[in-house]
């Protein structure tokens, strides 16, 4: 499932994390990549320990934290802290598959990699070229969304940043263990989860609500890694 999380970040949230970014040296991406998608990624990279990228990281995990959509969507049991990437002319990441584990930098914890996200920091007119093309079962995807928009998808999908022809692309990326690590399991969470909230909020007097969010915690129980 590809999900759009429209307005992660709010317009003052951006704008200080857009000045942060401004304002410090990046480095060459493939510092993170791993043997094989290191031949194909062009892209520059805040360092992982860079007290910037721990401050906004935070900030948008606070701002996930609270975010209905998010949490419904991922069932996050762990997530790895936020790194912040730049396009700029001429650079792109080709075709790869983000690696199945992440070892959290400087701690002991290892992260099952089962969702990928990437939140846009620059809006669409800023730049061309840059789109996020993802190929899934039922084809490919291009994805270029205003700022503070971002987009949850299988971490075991094909994808790349296609060229920037023209200024700069500058987003957040980060991954995701669910307490589901099935994709089409979450899925059917998400969409019961859906139903329920539509229930309770058209028919708020329905006693199916109740019995449907007691399916919901039963299939959650079954499926659960904890
Ligand atoms: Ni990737």
């Amino acid at each position: 499932m590809l999900l759009r999380i429209p307005e992660v970040l709010d317009t003052a949230r951006l704008a200080q994390c857009r000045r942060a970014l401004a304002e410090i040296e990046w480095v060459d991406g493939r510092v993170t990549a791993g043997h094989l998608s290191m031949a194909v990624k062009h892209n520059d990279q805040v360092r992982e320990d860079h007290p910037v990228a721990a401050r906004h990281g935070r900030a948008i995990l606070d701002a996930l934290e609270q975010n209905p959509l998010f949490v419904s969507g991922a069932l996050p049991a762990k997530i790895v802290p936020p790194l912040f990437n730049r396009y700029s002319v001429g650079q792109s990441y080709g075709p790869h598959i983000d690696g199945s584990v992440r070892q959290v930098t400087g701690g002991p914890e290892r992260i099952r990699t089962d969702l990928s996200a990437t939140l846009f920091l620059s809006d669409p007119g800023e730049y061309d070229g840059g789109e996020l093309v993802i190929e899934d079962t039922v084809g490919s995807h291009r994805v270029k969304w205003p700022a503070g928009d971002m987009v949850l998808y299988p971490a075991g999908s094909v994808h790349q940043v296609l060229p920037v022809t023209r200024g700069a692309r500058i987003a957040a990326f980060f991954w995701i263990q669910s307490l589901v690590r099935e994709d089409r399991r979450r899925r059917m969470l998400f969409d019961l989860d859906l139903t329920i909230q539509r229930l309770r909020r058209d028919f708020p007097q329905h006693g199916a609500a109740l019995e449907l969010t007691a399916t919901y915690h039963n299939l959650m129980r079954e499926w659960a890694d904890v």
